[in-house]
């Protein structure tokens, strides 16, 4: 049987805010995703997944949705996201929603009811709770953010307190009760409906809470809930999702986001097979620092707890919530490299718009910080070309352009082919045309030099070899195979000499 599509695919982020304004609102727009569709045809991504395009107030960017079916009127129209699905399709690319069954905007009619009074038919739709005897909250759960804020506000009207693992305006639904499992049963069928071909799931390992809501354990005081929530009822609710998923045709795909900080639980995200068909292992994919011990230990880890259950890997960078990696590893030679690693390695990976431009994060001044959770830097606008307002309608943008946009744009690094754009161009095109690349065997290599990872992707066809060199220094290593492509684009098609560049990555053809 071939594999789903999920599982030899590369998915593109958009981040819509940030990829393209149309209408001069210095926001960017799905009509601006439609005109760049080209752009990712071209640069060879097989889906794209967009951040929520929803209504919303916007206190988290979106992430905070006041109609799960309708799109908010900065990006466009219902009529637009059906157009852009179809142009996408008609394109051969996928596309993903992000869905946020944990938490809804308090400016959801179903949170402006719930909130109305306690004898709600809605008040239990969300987590009520009297105050303690003390007055203050119900439990000491903290919220993600702003930092160090409680997870529960106090109503004054009724008297009592919400549960909220992110912002006071992001109060978490209750899972438990039959009719929001309905409600959010039927926006995943609206969607589904309307030919989306999966769906991103925010904060998927928080929806299920302890049914006591008990203090937390005195090791966990004062982390953020979310990081360490894990509930078995979340797994009851993930199974129903899937068995919803898997009676649409086409392999519908669901990636769940799991930001725990014992990295071990994500495994169970899978089930027997009936749960999550992928998942972010966050925060393990950004925290990995750029070094060759933990890149070996990582690649090895995952390996040794997914193949034997099954599951297939994720690989992921950067994303809208952590710094770009072009930033945190320091250089564009290590962004380079990087990109060689991401997409040879054997799962999934997940590219977040701009990576393939090599952006940084901009330099955000005080006065223009947007984000209560201080991740306006990765989210800085995407530069089209050299002109002033970079390919946008306006020179100002919600939020100021990343460093050195006059030169790191699509239209300049696209006429000059020994850009990190067409690095990331040839990577995915080799890829594609590569089953065991796609699908292949990954063996490390062992004994390699200190800074160096190396490690083989092979199947009955074909055999590559893929060196990493993570110092600034050249690296001697042996090995065979005609350079297909180097991160820093020298020397390819030729023989492997023996020696790895300073903060160069090769793949080799064996
Ligand atoms: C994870 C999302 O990626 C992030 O942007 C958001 O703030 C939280 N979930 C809350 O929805």
């Amino acid at each position: 049987m071939s594999a789903p599509w999920w599982k030899t695919a590369v998915v593109y982020q958009i981040y819509p805010r940030s990829f393209l304004d149309t209408d001069g609102d210095g926001v960017g727009d799905l009509e601006g995703i439609r005109r760049r569709l080209d752009h990712l045809v071209w640069l060879g991504v097989d889906a794209v997944w967009l951040s929520p395009v929803f209504r919303s107030p916007m206190k988290d960017h979106g992430y905070d949705v006041a109609d799960y079916c309708d799109v908010d009127p900065l990006f466009g129209t219902l009529a637009d996201l059906d157009r852009l699905i179809a142009d996408a399709h008609a394109r051969g690319l996928k596309v993903l929603f992000d869905w946020v069954p944990n938490h809804t905007s308090d400016q959801h009619p179903w949170f402006v009811e719930s909130r109305r009074s306690r004898t709600s038919p809605k008040r239990d739709w969300y987590y009520w709770r009297d105050p303690a005897p003390d007055g203050g909250p119900p439990n000491d759960w903290k919220a993600a953010f702003p930092a160090g804020i409680d997870a529960w506000t106090l109503d004054a009207a009724t008297g009592q307190y919400y549960l909220h693992q992110f912002l006071p305006e992001q109060p978490d639904l209750n899972w438990d009760n039959p009719d929001v499992v309905r409600a959010m049963h039927d926006v995943l069928r609206f969607w589904l409906d309307r030919s989306v071909d999966g769906f991103r799931i925010d904060v998927a390992h928080g929806i299920g809470k302890d049914p006591a809501l008990p203090n937390e354990k005195p090791e966990w005081r004062g982390i953020p809930h979310v990081a360490v929530n894990e509930q078995p009822s979340t797994h009851v609710q993930l199974r129903a999702i899937r068995r919803l998923t898997d009676g649409y045709p086409g392999d519908r795909v669901l990636v769940g986001e799991i930001f725990q900080l014992f990295t071990h639980a994500h495994d169970r995200y899978f089930g027997e097979n009936d749960e999550l068909h992928l998942a972010f292992d966050l925060p393990a994919s950004v925290a990995t620092p750029w070094e060759a011990p933990a890149w070996r230990d990582r690649i090895a880890r995952v390996a040794a707890r997914l193949d034997p259950i099954h599951a297939w890997p994720t690989w992921v960078l950067s994303n809208h919530d952590t710094p770009r990696h072009r930033s945190r590893f320091g250089s564009e030679a290590k962004a380079r490299a990087a990109a060689v690693l991401l997409l040879t390695l054997r799962g999934t990976p997940f590219l977040y718009a701009g990576e393939e431009l090599g952006l940084e994060d901009a330099e955000i001044p005080p006065d223009r910080r947007v984000d209560p959770g201080h991740r306006d830097g990765c989210r800085a606008p995407i530069p089209w070309d050299s002109s002033s307002t970079h390919g946008w309608p306006t020179p100002d943008p919600w939020l100021p352009w990343p460093p050195q946009a006059e030169a790191r744009n699509a239209e300049r690094l696209l006429a000059d082919d020994t850009s990190i754009l067409h690095l990331y161009r040839r990577l995915l095109s080799t890829r594609r045309s590569s089953s065991a690349l796609r699908t292949g065997a990954l063996t490390l290599h062992d004994d390699t030099p200190d800074g160096v990872v190396a490690y083989d992707r092979h199947d009955q066809q074909e055999r590559w070899t893929i060196l990493i060199n993570f110092t600034s220094q050249l690296v001697a290593y042996a090995a065979s195979g005609t350079i297909t492509i180097a991160s820093d684009a020298e020397g390819e098609r030729q023989r492997y000499s023996g020696v790895i560049g300073p903060d160069q990555a090769l793949l080799l053809r064996r």
